[in-house]
């Protein structure tokens, strides 16, 4: 059956539409304020939205931004504004946030219903072509050491590449004990984890929906618990078939890494289409990257998808940029430039700077780095690499 959101706070439009949607054949959520419509929206995936302009919390056009900038051109779902003011003003400004109609109240049923099935029509045939499959492509940040820059760099990578390449995104972080993301995202304890989802028996994508944290820049989020015995507490193979859930729903799956490499890291690193380890020009770094390397070795990682990121490079250590490259036989695919008024900002503020301040020489870098695994992921694959483990 036809799923259709109403959103509306009165609760006798409310009533008149669910009636009249049922008799007509159709399933119908009800939302009665502007949060409430966006999660619902992202949980119930509805075929139709009816949204009332006027609406607490969060008013009707920027719920209707809001969704189409989180689909990104790759889903549409058919809009109908529903507005108490007949200016055009305020059709122009609905069709411009991302509507498809509008009804000026009160309408006809019949209207109502006839707009809504020539939307339906239209937009179930196109469907097919605005809906690309999600890339699912898995990239791993791996520190060498702690307090190299690994969380810094997964997490304004990930933001990187949904603003600079409109991808979907979606940011694991992967340090079950001790992950630090709600620190740097501002978010409190009381959002939902990893735990929600390897606690169900099963785990689909509606349930990932409802646990999943929608970040401002646009992101989602996949929390580490809030408590250390609780991350002790995941095991690898519902670890696995999380991340493997997340790369059937996003274009990009960007998981920052635990440092110790035990099965569950190991694990996630195997199944990962590149490594980023993120480093600094030290020597416990240059002794912990190279016994990563043979680590990886090991376990049959193919070292082509292995990249080094070295992190604060142009800060003093004693070790030059040549000389660590020479040490590990490899080049820095990646530098960036230290930078610690920017990023311990970002940090105590909750707001990441390629976020918050795009423009800062430290953003940019990172888009550079956004840049090359988006390259490396429209590139074609040769078959027995990264694409086929999909
Ligand atoms: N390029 C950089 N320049 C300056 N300081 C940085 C840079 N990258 C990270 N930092 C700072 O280094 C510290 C450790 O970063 P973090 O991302 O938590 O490292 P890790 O996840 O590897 O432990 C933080 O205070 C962070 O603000
Ligand atoms: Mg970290």
């Amino acid at each position: 059956m036809t799923k259709i959101l109403v959103v509306d706070d009165e609760a006798n439009v409310q009533r008149l539409l669910q009636y009249t949607l049922k008799q007509a054949g159709y399933t119908v959520t009800i939302a009665g304020d502007g949060q409430e419509a966006l999660r619902l929206w992202a949980a119930e995936s509805p075929a139709l939205i009816l949204l009332d302009v006027s609406l607490p919390k969060l008013d009707g056009y920027a719920v209707a931004e809001r969704i189409r900038a989180d689909e990104g051109g790759r889903a549409h779902v058919p809009i109908i504004m529903l507005t108490a003011e007949k200016e055009v003003e305020q059709k122009v400004r609905g069709l411009r946030a991302g509507a498809d109609d509008y009804l000026v109240k009160p309408f006809h049923q019949a209207e109502l219903l006839a707009r809504m099935r020539s939307l339906l029509a239209r937009f179930s045939a196109t469907e097919g072509s605005l809906s690309k499959p999600p890339l699912g492509r898995m990239i791993a940040f791996y520190g060498a050491k702690g307090g190299v820059g690994a969380t810094t760099v997964a997490i304004n990578t990930a933001i990187a590449l949904h603003q600079d390449h409109d991808r979907k995104v979606v940011l694991v972080d992967g340090v079950l004990q001790f992950g630090d993301h709600r620190v740097f995202l501002d978010l409190g304890p009381d959002r939902k984890s990893i735990t929600d989802a390897v606690q169900a028996p099963t785990v689909d994508v509606d349930l990932m929906k409802s646990i999943l944290v929608k970040h401002d820049s646009g992101i989602d989020l996949l929390l580490a618990p809030a408590s250390p015995e609780e991350g002790d507490l995941i095991r690898e193979d519902r670890l696995t078939e999380v991340l493997a859930l997340l790369r059937s729903m996003y274009d990009f799956v960007i998981i920052d890494v635990e440092k110790r490499l035990g099965d569950l890291t190991l694990s996630v690193l195997d199944h990962a289409d590149e490594i980023h380890i993120v480093m600094t020009a030290d020597l416990s770094c240059l002794k912990n990257v190279r016994l990563a390397l043979e680590a990886l070795d090991r376990i049959g990682y193919d070292r082509n998808r292995l990249r080094l990121v070295l992190n604060r490079s142009n800060a003093f250590t004693g070790i030059s940029v040549g000389a660590a490259e020479n040490a590990l036989k490899r080049e820095f695919e990646t530098k960036i430039i230290n930078e610690y008024r920017t990023a311990i900002t970002a940090q105590n503020s909750g707001k990441p700077f390629s976020y918050a301040r795009p423009d800062v020489a430290l953003a940019k870098e990172i888009s550079g780095l956004a840049r090359r695994i988006e390259a490396t992921s429209a590139a074609p694959t040769k078959p027995g690499t990264a694409v086929a483990r999909r």
